[in-house]
């Protein structure tokens, strides 16, 4: 059997500007959103990855009419008539369960499959389901499948969430933007892409308050109207890799396209890692010489640190020198990149949610596996500085997240190529 890996080969000065995409956990939600409103939506900045060809998918399984152009996806909503996400689609992407919300907002009912246990910890829906149920939906979850309705229609409610859940607080919102009355969503998430489609819901005539604070505030209106080419938000966890790839090959290496406010704590880290880092309005520059400061780091909810970048970080204290300690506080499980990246002499123990770092002079390259997506482009990382060549398999996860991953590594001089192996089963 063929399968496609990235082969790279450490030890090469990175140097130049790569451009970041769309931030693709905004643009899932914008496009399960425009379900909301019967018409045709589009959305620019959209970047071409395997995850945002998916939610086009779920989209279409609903009977809307979706199109991929020039980083733009236009959505047609005029023709759903279905309610129904089947598990296939959800097993392939959990953000598929985005659509949940819009559709009983819009139609008053949804199915939508269970999606199975996620291999970066359990993520459970019980915070979807308790919020959903204070606005009025009821739920039966039978043969793997959440029935929900909401016959009598949504009305605005006071909900406390148990802990800051983006996909929870993006549902509730979505929801409450059709529902009757006020909808008061507290212990909200704070990420940018929540602002991000709270803005696109207020430019469909929502009436959203609050974003980016703990407490979000709704008022429902009757109906929505489609957005034409509402512009994204661009990648932080796409630009934060880059700039870690940018440490690790020195620079200066410059992202554009992203704001660097919502890579502060990132940015604070890798200051305290000795890099230098200058910032415009919308880009950043990052350059590195001699040895790397050992950091610890907790992923939290944002403004903490991101989870979604805590592998990425992993490999600069893999390399620091001395010993850190990197706690995973959102996501249980979410260390199998550290037995990935020790296949490379790394020296990393696991105890419970903590990583105990020693750092390390030199890794060494090796075939290893991606075992996530942002564990995957975490690998290719350690591959860039790493002693020989470094194989990354399982790559399908890599493109889930980052469009042209490897043609941007290769644009600052990464030694770096995509190639079809032959597996031998
Ligand atoms: C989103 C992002 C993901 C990011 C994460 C945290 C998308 C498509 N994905 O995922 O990249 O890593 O935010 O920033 O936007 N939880 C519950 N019950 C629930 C919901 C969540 O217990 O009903 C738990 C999860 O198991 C997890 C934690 O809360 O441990 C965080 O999950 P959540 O914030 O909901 O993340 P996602 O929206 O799934």
């Amino acid at each position: 059997m063929n399968e496609e890996v990235i082969v790279v080969r450490g030890g090469r000065p990175l140097q130049g500007t790569i451009a970041v995409g769309g931030a693709k956990n905004s643009v899932l939600k914008l496009m399960a959103a425009s379900i909301m409103a019967p018409g045709v939506s589009s959305i620019s900045n959209t970047p071409v990855i395997s995850d945002v060809k998916l939610m086009g998918e779920v989209l279409s399984r609903l009977g809307a009419l979706v199109e991929f152009s020039d980083h733009r996806v236009t959505i047609d909503t005029r023709t759903i008539d279905s309610v129904e996400t089947p598990y296939e689609l959800v097993a392939k992407m959990r953000a598929s369960i985005a659509v949940l919300g819009p559709l009983i907002a819009r139609f008053g009912k949804a199915q939508v499959a269970m999606p199975g246990g996620c291999q970066i910890g359990s993520r459970k829906l019980d915070i979807h389901i308790v919020g959903l149920e204070a606005l009025g939906a009821r739920f039966d979850i039978s043969h793997g499948v959440i029935h929900a309705s909401a016959p009598d229609g949504l009305h605005g409610s006071h909900v406390l969430l148990e802990f800051p859940s983006v996909g929870a607080t993006e549902n509730l919102m979505m929801a409450a933007a059709l529902a009757q009355g006020t909808t008061v969503i507290d212990n909200a998430a704070r990420e940018p892409e929540i602002v991000d489609l709270a803005d696109f819901l207020v430019q469909m005539g929502a009436r959203v308050s609050g974003q980016g604070s703990p407490t979000i505030e709704i008022i429902g209106v009757s109906e929505l109207r489609p957005v034409v080419d509402y512009r994204t938000i661009g990648d932080r966890i796409e630009a934060g890799t880059y700039l870690v790839a940018g440490v690790l090959g020195g620079g200066p290496l410059t992202v554009t396209n992203i704001n660097p406010r919502f890579l502060e704590l990132a940015l604070a880290k890798l200051k305290a890692m000795g890099s230098t880092i200058e910032t415009t309005s919308d880009s950043v520059t990052i350059s590195h010489t001699g040895a790397l400061k050992p950091v610890d780091i907790q992923t939290l909810p944002h403004p903490g640190f991101p989870t979604d970048l805590q592998a990425q970080f992993m490999v600069l204290d893999a390399i620091a020198e001395g010993n850190s300690v990197i706690t995973e506080n959102v996501f249980e499980n979410r260390f199998m990149f550290a037995d990935e990246i020790s296949r490379m002499g790394a020296e990393i123990r696991i105890e419970g949610h903590h990583a105990l770092i020693s750092g390390v002079k030199q890794l060494s390259g090796a075939p290893v596996q991606s075992p996530d997506l942002r564990g995957g482009a975490a690998l290719v990382l350690a591959g860039l500085i790493a002693d020989g060549e470094t194989t990354v398999d399982s790559i399908e996860h890599i493109d889930r997240g980052y469009e042209d991953f490897v043609e941007k590594l290769k644009s600052v001089g990464a030694d770096i190529e995509r190639q079809v192996i032959d597996t031998g089963v």
